[in-house]
């Protein structure tokens, strides 16, 4: 979603806020803007443009002020279309407030209605706007404290938020808010930041501070403080970030998707350091495995693909039934929840709300919560009695890759470390899939050595209107990843399917040169034959054929070898292939890899 930067401190202002945004562009890129104040008690200084960043820093030129504090925000609109009124910052009456939201405004339209009535004038349609006139009005009841009146204006709120306001009469002040929506303190020597993600202010500090719900910070280059909303001082809590910046840029490769793709073996790597043989105790703190009669898996997207694969290995290697719901909607249909139900939130992110109001659903039934996560200090493992961090370390194209691989490792760590509890497992296999976990990251590298014919032939689809892709078993999942990444990069038609299911409809869909991308099951096994027939039949039915598997498929029209893996580990190496066929697919369509359309990173909204 929207990308939040404050900065006060020593510098000029304009040049770490926008290098802010530029790190935080990913949240969010259909307009962004700037604040910065100029002389104490004057307008502040405001430029905001529709498109991606690079309009507005278009646009600056020489003409902007010196300014030691800013705030910066780059937006992924939800009410009001992305034009260059509804950019952010949105300021009040006076041009001397101005805040930026990340989150929505449930009950903005009464706000309006209220404030136009005591003769706020409003200039777009956002439901942002409301805060900043409800902001205004509230400061001037506290006599310009400002962090008082966003104290008062967060009760009157209704939804999510991340708030950020500055003031031209006390410049070098910036107040924040949170309400299920990342804001975290960057602390500097002498400066401070604010940001919805530790990306932003990286390259500056690797000193953070976590902010809890319903908080109210207020930072100058000296001060941080930290409140409830009842003015309570609250203690910090600091913590190291743990990559640097050189994470957070490209590195000679054309895009961040690629360099992610590239990052795999290294993600899976840190994701298994000292796992392979137990979790340790910590991470499944006060959760009983033994007692545990159901898993539920609760994830949107990409990562709800790795809840499905997850779902194979909990319930063959630990012996109990699992779920996989989308977690937008989970609670909505009221599920039977228990203390013995144990409930995996799977989220890179960690601030997916979906998913977030999905696991509190749970939680107040009275489920445990386990939850595999990518970002330190989020909500989701905050709110969790476990959390297996996932070490993808920061990714930045907005389509999940790296993430998605170490998703798919921590559900094995789990399903493994559950099944040893439970005595579920024979030694034999137990031995036999940590030894194979253990190869994977290898095995990633081995595919990535043979992609590029696969980037050739990929080119060669350019033109297709539709392409569809077959799996069974994990395969199934693997498919549906590969037919989402087509989707959200190269704008084109793309399912997925399950191969026995194919004949029960979809199969109408193939027609003469339709490539059909075929994941094979593992060599011998069970499912081999079965799904070599499902090729069969699309091929007879004038289908393009490309199977990725451990072993050629002699009826496939182009043959993708990955290495041999234990079958229920397969997905981590067969959706590599799918990976580099959607990035190959996006740069021959001349798509935006990164930042593809109407997407955002981190969907903090219902
Ligand atoms: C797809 C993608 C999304 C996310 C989904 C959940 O490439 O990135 O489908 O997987 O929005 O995000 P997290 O894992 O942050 O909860």
């Amino acid at each position: 979603m929207c990308g939040i930067v404050g900065y006060t401190g020593k510098s000029d202002a304009l040049s770490p806020v926008l290098e802010g945004l530029r790190r935080l562009e990913y949240r969010g890129y259909d307009s962004a803007g700037i604040a910065l104040p100029t002389q104490p008690g004057e307008k502040l200084w405001i430029e905001k443009r529709s498109g991606k960043l690079g309009n507005l820093e278009g646009v600056l030129g020489d003409a902007v002020p010196k300014s030691h504090s800013g705030i910066g925000h780059t937006r992924w609109a939800t009410h009001g279309g992305p034009t260059d009124k509804n950019a952010h910052p949105h300021v009040d009456n006076e041009g001397k407030l101005a805040l930026i939201h990340n989150g929505i405004i449930e009950n903005y339209v009464e706000l309006r209605n209220e404030l136009e009535k005591r003769g706020h004038v409003f200039t777009s349609e956002t439901d942002t706007e409301s805060v900043v006139h409800l902001l205004s009005d509230a400061r001037k009841s506290h006599n310009g404290d400002l962090a008082a009146a966003m104290r008062d204006v967060c009760k009157e709120l209704r939804g999510s938020f991340t708030l950020l306001a500055i003031h031209s009469d006390d410049p070098e002040r910036i107040v924040g808010a949170r309400r299920n929506s990342p804001l975290v303190v960057g602390v500097g020597d002498g400066e401070n930041f604010l940001a919805s993600d530790v990306a932003a202010f990286i390259s500056h500090t690797k000193r953070a501070l976590e902010l809890g719900q319903d908080e109210v910070v207020d930072i100058t280059p000296l001060s941080i403080t930290v409140t409830d909303l009842n003015g309570a001082v609250l203690p910090h809590n600091e913590y190291e970030i743990s990559w640097d910046a050189s994470a957070a840029e490209r590195g000679g490769f054309p895009h961040f998707m690629l360099k992610e793709i590239y990052e795999q073996p290294k993600a899976v790597a840190d994701t298994l350091i000292g796992r392979t043989h137990g979790l340790s105790e910590e991470i499944t703190a006060g959760i009983d495995l033994k007692a545990i009669t159901k898993v539920v898996i609760i994830a949107c997207g990409t990562a709800y693909h790795a809840g499905m694969v997850g779902k194979y290995a909990i319930e063959r290697w630990a012996d109990v039934s699992v779920d996989v719901e989308l977690a937008s909607e989970y609670r909505y249909r009221e599920p039977s929840i228990d203390k013995n139900t144990l409930v995996i939130p799977i989220s890179q992110s960690g601030e997916t709300m979906d998913t977030l109001m999905a696991l509190r659903y749970a939680k107040s039934h009275g489920a445990k919560i386990f939850s595999v996560c990518n970002t330190n200090g989020s909500t989701i493992p905050r709110e969790s009695d476990g959390v297996l961090y996932t070490f993808a370390g920061p990714e930045i194209a907005v389509a999940s890759t790296k993430a998605f691989l170490t998703q798919l490792v921590a559900m094995y760590l789990f399903a493994l470390h559950m099944g040893r509890v439970r005595g579920t497992l024979s030694p034999e296999l137990d031995a036999q899939l940590a030894q194979e976990i253990a190869e994977l990251p290898g095995k990633i590298e081995q595919v990535l050595e043979t992609v590029e014919p696969l980037r050739e032939l990929t080119r060669k689809f350019k033109d297709s209107t539709s392409m569809l892709f077959l799996g069974r078993h994990v395969g199934y999942p693997t498919a549906l990843e590969g037919a989402l990444k087509l989707k959200e990069l190269a704008y084109m038609h793309a399912e997925g399917f399950a191969g026995g299911e194919l004949k029960h409809g979809p199969i109408a869909l193939i027609d003469e040169g339709t490539p059909v991308i075929a994941i094979m099951p593992t060599e011998n096994s069970l499912l081999n034959e079965k799904m070599a027939s499902n090729v069969q039949e699309v091929k007879a039915r004038g289908a393009i054929v490309i199977a990725i598997g451990d072993a050629d498929l002699p009826s496939a029209t182009h043959n993708i070898r990955i290495p041999h893996t234990h079958e229920f580990l397969q997905p981590v190496l067969a959706v590599v292939p799918l990976q580099v066929i959607a990035y190959e697919m996006a740069v021959a369509r001349g798509n935006d890899v990164d930042q593809p359309r109407n997407l955002a990173k981190s969907v903090t909204v219902e």
